[in-house]
């Protein structure tokens, strides 16, 4: 897709808005499954979080992919969406033993990283295989709070901890169906992957009758033109050659799992916003979005770097500018950053706009969320309709302040 493509769907469902191209989606999915076409079974799951609008897990689905979920409701949205619940596995933290049981009584693969409720669930669920959610104390990842394998993470049980984990194995005699670990996202280095698996293979010599190992996800995108990535097609030459080598070691034949979120959604998502005010003040030229970190949070929230570009004046003179949002704090998607000169109501383009951006937006301000489109096959789907007053209101109980105040009187 093109600006001009953009351009129209801003023209058609007005801005902010995020697009999502599909092709490349597919692209990415496709990548996956051919660095690792040395591996008998291979299992991709959709990391839900990273963009969970149904008709983007409807075109996984298409594509074959199993679902990552984190939470109830995003299996509920993945079987919404079509997915059988075998093909759907569940990666709870901190969530309660109840949530974790209907989630279990839907059919879905029970993640456990915990071994309270590993032992609360195994005495009350004998019947219900598990997978365990690892530590493997790596540290990895681009940023601390999307490192979730070091020694301080809540993540996961501790390799250290495992004579506990095989105890309450045996005492309630529970089936554990795979390992898992995830160490964190952003992860450039392949030897991270190629050590944190070794722990992984001997964690998993110690259960006798595993059905997967998933290797969780992290893989890191490229965020300009010349970025570096994680090689994907070298981690699938050496993970594959390894995975096969241990699972003729193990004696059974087994399943690799991976569960992207990033690395298939983050480049075919498109943010574009309406620049409502051009400021120069004595340090800089601020260039103010129709947009905050209501919509887009994660160079607020990670530090994270989007490129940006102008879709108004492509061939124009760059300038440098601040770009920043309308919320009422410091709300700043880009400082100092060279910009082909911008004037008020151009549109801005916010790329890798797919992976974790609309699924952590936010009506703070009272603002709508953006809609959201889908180009596929050439043309534009609105996927997600902006939001109206009715959606901030429709939730909100009429309470009547007056008569409760002349009550309490
Ligand atoms: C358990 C788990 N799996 C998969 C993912 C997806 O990671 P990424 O988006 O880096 O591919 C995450 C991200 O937070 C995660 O916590």
């Amino acid at each position: 897709m093109n600006t001009t493509d953009l351009l129209a769907i801003v023209n058609e469902y007005d801005a902010p808005i995020y697009i999502y191209d599909a092709q490349k989606i597919e692209n990415q999915y496709n990548r996956l499954i051919k660095a690792f076409k040395k591996v008998e079974r291979l299992k991709i799951n959709y990391a839900v979080k990273a963009l969970s609008n149904i008709s983007i897990l409807k075109l996984f689905k298409y594509y074959g992919a199993g679902l990552d979920t984190v939470s109830i409701q995003e299996v509920q949205l993945g079987l919404s969406a079509g997915f059988k619940a075998k093909d759907i596995i569940y990666t709870p933290n901190g969530v309660s033993l109840q949530e974790i049981e209907e989630v279990a009584q839907l059919g879905c693969q029970i993640n456990i990283d915990n071994l309270s409720v590993l032992e609360q669930f195994g005495s009350r669920n004998p019947g219900i295989p598990v997978c365990l959610r690892i530590n493997p104390h790596v540290m990895a990842g681009g940023n601390r709070n999307i490192s979730v394998g070091h020694i301080d993470s809540k993540f996961g049980i501790s390799i250290h901890q495992m004579p506990h984990v095989l105890r309450i194995v045996s005492n309630t005699n529970m089936h554990i169906n795979g390992i898992h670990m995830h160490t964190g996202s952003d992860i450039l280095d392949i030897d991270v992957f190629l050590h944190a698996a070794e722990i992984l293979f001997n964690t998993a010599k110690q259960f006798t009758n595993l059905d997967f190992l998933d290797f969780g996800s992290g893989f890191k995108v490229p965020y300009t033109e010349n970025d570096i990535e994680t090689n994907i097609e070298e981690l699938g030459k050496k993970l594959s050659k390894r995975f096969n080598a241990f699972q003729l070691e193990y004696g059974k034949p087994l399943t690799l799992a991976f569960e992207p979120g990033k690395f298939l959604v983050s480049e075919a998502g498109y943010f574009l916003a309406r620049v409502n005010t051009v400021k120069q003040t004595t340090s800089t030229v601020f260039a103010a979005v129709d947009s905050g970190f209501n919509h887009f949070i994660r160079p607020m929230f990670y530090q994270s770097f989007h490129d940006i570009i102008n879709l108004s004046n492509e061939n124009g003179n760059e300038r440098f500018y601040s770009v920043v949002g309308y919320v009422c704090e410091t709300d700043t998607f880009a400082s100092n950053r060279r910009i082909k000169e911008i004037k008020e109501g151009d549109i801005l383009c916010f790329k890798n706009a797919g992976a974790y951006c609309f699924s952590m937006s936010s009506n703070y301000n009272s603002r709508y969320k953006p809609a959201e489109v889908l180009w596929i096959n050439n043309k534009a789907f609105l996927i997600r309709e902006r939001e109206t007053l009715n959606d901030l209101l429709q939730k909100q109980c009429k309470v009547e302040i007056p008569d409760l105040v002349t009550e309490l009187n």
